[in-house]
């Protein structure tokens, strides 16, 4: 088995030191780690965000974990060279058009939820974004306008094709789940939604023991807020399902909290090959103070284990501790408390 790290900036090495030392108190057999560079530490060290060695790494691994990206500094820079073009670039360059990213409150943790404790206690969704498609990828640029100043623009388009893979996921998640399928999408609005819409209507056929439902996207929002529970999985594109995805990981309590699995079609020997990384980013304001809280990173971990290497178990296990360890009060300054990185990590430990 074959997992490569790529650390990248900010927050990202400090998180990702204590999902290493989770890794390696599972102790697997025959498990190999390889380490690349991403993002802004890329760029200073080989001029490109993305080099070609690290791409390389990540097609012969059968796992990929991330930290995260984005440096300030860096916001200036051409597009092209920027550290979040390292992640846009790894999606699309591996076809992982799936992202998962579930939220849930533990059993017993409602009251890290800002949400009234019945609704948190409800909420247990799985958002299923589109990775590799909508206004991310379409054509952009800058011109000169009739007025003689500047405008930009970014298109958003969506094949039949990217919508009706990514809504087979969502469909055979919801039915293995058996929680209803919402779509989201902005149809009253938008020709790309409405042929999302379409096409999600014409998958549902081949699941008609799915409950499904579509909802506008600031009405989405709206509701999870209001009352979470009426969501199971929510299927919906690159662009809306990065913002509810924030939105739902402050419902469960912070983002320090919410993990995801990025999936496309290869097989490994052991699973589905995929790339694992919290939600957050490279949180400039917090880095190099022992501020971040790692239980994404960790949670990021347990998805590998589960989805990309077959390890049930281990992946349970890590989950277990995280739980465990938030119980006993492992909670850092996002989550009202005042453990560091190392602490929360020690914590998580002790409990596996
Ligand atoms: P961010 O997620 O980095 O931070 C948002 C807020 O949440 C900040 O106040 C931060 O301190 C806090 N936060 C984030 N993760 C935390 C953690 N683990 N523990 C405690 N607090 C945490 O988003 P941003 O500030 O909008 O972006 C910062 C940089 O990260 C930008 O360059 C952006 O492009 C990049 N970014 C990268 C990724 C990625 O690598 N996948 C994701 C999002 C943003
Ligand atoms: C995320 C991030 C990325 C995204 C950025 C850094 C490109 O916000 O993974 O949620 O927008 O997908
Ligand atoms: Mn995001």
């Amino acid at each position: 088995m074959k997992i490569a790290l790529l650390p990248g900036d900010g927050i990202g090495p400090e998180v990702m030191d204590e999902a290493r030392r989770v890794l390696d108190a599972l102790r697997l057999p025959g498990l190999t780690l390889f380490e690349g560079d991403v993002g802004a530490a890329a760029y200073r060290r080989h001029g490109r965000p993305l080099p070609e060695e690290t791409l390389k790494m990540a097609r012969k691994v059968d796992a990929v974990l991330m930290g995260a990206v984005g440096d300030p500094s860096c916001d200036t820079l051409e597009r092209h060279l920027r550290p979040e073009q390292a992640i846009l670039g790894l999606r699309k360059e591996l076809g992982l058009f799936a992202n998962l990213r579930p939220a849930s409150v533990f059993e017993g943790l409602e009251h890290l939820s800002p949400l009234k404790p019945n609704a948190a206690r409800k909420l247990d969704m799985l958002i299923v974004r589109e990775l590799t498609g909508d206004v991310y990828f379409g054509d952009k640029g800058r011109r000169e306008a009739a007025d003689g100043t500047h405008e930009g623009w970014d298109i958003m388009s969506y094949s039949e094709t990217e919508v009706r893979r990514i809504a087979h996921t969502a469909f055979r998640a919801a039915k293995q789940s058996g929680q209803r399928l919402t779509s989201v999408d902005k149809a009253n609005v938008l020709e790309t939604s409405q042929l999302w819409r379409d096409t999600v209507i014409e998958v549902a056929k081949d699941y008609p023991d799915v409950a499904l439902d579509h909802i506008y996207v600031d009405n989405a929002a709206m509701q999870l807020v209001r009352a979470p529970e009426q969501f199971g999985v929510v299927l919906t594109g690159n662009l809306f399902g990065d913002i509810l995805s924030d939105l739902a990981s402050a419902c469960v309590g912070s983002i320090g909290l919410m993990a995801s699995a990025s999936l496309g079609e290869r097989q490994t020997d052991y699973g589905t090959f995929g790339l694992y990384e919290p939600i957050h980013g490279s949180a400039p304001d917090i880095a190099g103070q022992d501020l971040a809280n790692p239980l994404a990173m960790i949670l990021s971990l347990a998805m590998l284990l589960r989805h990309s290497l077959g390890r049930t178990e281990e992946a349970e296990w890590v989950e277990g501790a995280v739980q465990r360890a938030l119980a006993a009060g492992a909670l850092g300054r996002d989550l009202g408390g005042n453990a560091g990185t190392r602490e929360i990590g020690d914590a998580v430990l002790a409990q596996l």
